[in-house]
């Protein structure tokens, strides 16, 4: 039977899967291109930052097979902290195996705890499975579009 999949915090010896799962995700984003000296840079950062910041890593059998990261920001129309999910990805040959709903419930409780009172994040508009799978999640589409100003 395959045992099953946890969810813990990362470490540093974690790096090179998060960066390969890492370059997986930013395959199916045309907005992003792999860079996995940047991709290591932020990771670090993230992992520097433990009051604002978390990454998470999905594990099955002592190997990394998914991750996702999550930042607060504070939000003055919910007069409380809300938090950006990124960087959500599970192995290719691991998808379809509940170990995504298992890394939203983990980063949402993660958020909570940190007084959090709304998730966002941003997807590729033509990424169906992903947008499915959070609607399936219940996450809800907004009215706002992103924008951006790169580089500076
Ligand atoms: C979106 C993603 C994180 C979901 O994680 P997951 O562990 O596959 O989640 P689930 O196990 O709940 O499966 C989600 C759906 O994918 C379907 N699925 C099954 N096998 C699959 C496969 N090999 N590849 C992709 N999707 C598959 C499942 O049928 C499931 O649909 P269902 O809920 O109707 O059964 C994961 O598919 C992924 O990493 N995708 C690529 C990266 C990506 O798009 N990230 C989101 C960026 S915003």
């Amino acid at each position: 039977m395959t045992e099953a999949q946890s969810i813990r915090p990362a470490r540093e010896p974690d790096l090179p899967s998060l960066v390969e799962l890492l370059r997986q995700l930013f395959a199916l984003e045309p907005d992003f291109k792999a860079d996995p000296e940047r991709q290591r840079r932020g990771l670090a950062l993230l992992l520097a930052d433990p009051d604002r910041a978390v990454v998470l890593v999905a594990e099955r059998a002592g190997k990394v097979i998914g991750m996702v990261t999550g930042q607060l920001v504070i939000s003055t129309a919910e007069g409380a902290p809300s938090a950006w999910l990124e960087d959500m990805v599970v192995d290719a040959a691991e998808r379809g195996r509940g170990t995504g709903p298992l890394l939203l419930d983990a980063l949402q409780a993660w958020a909570v705890s940190r007084g959090a009172t709304r998730l966002q994040l941003l997807a590729d508009r033509e990424n169906a499975p992903a947008l499915r799978f959070y609607a399936k999640a219940l996450w809800q589409p907004t009215r706002m579009i992103c924008l951006r100003k790169a580089p500076l």
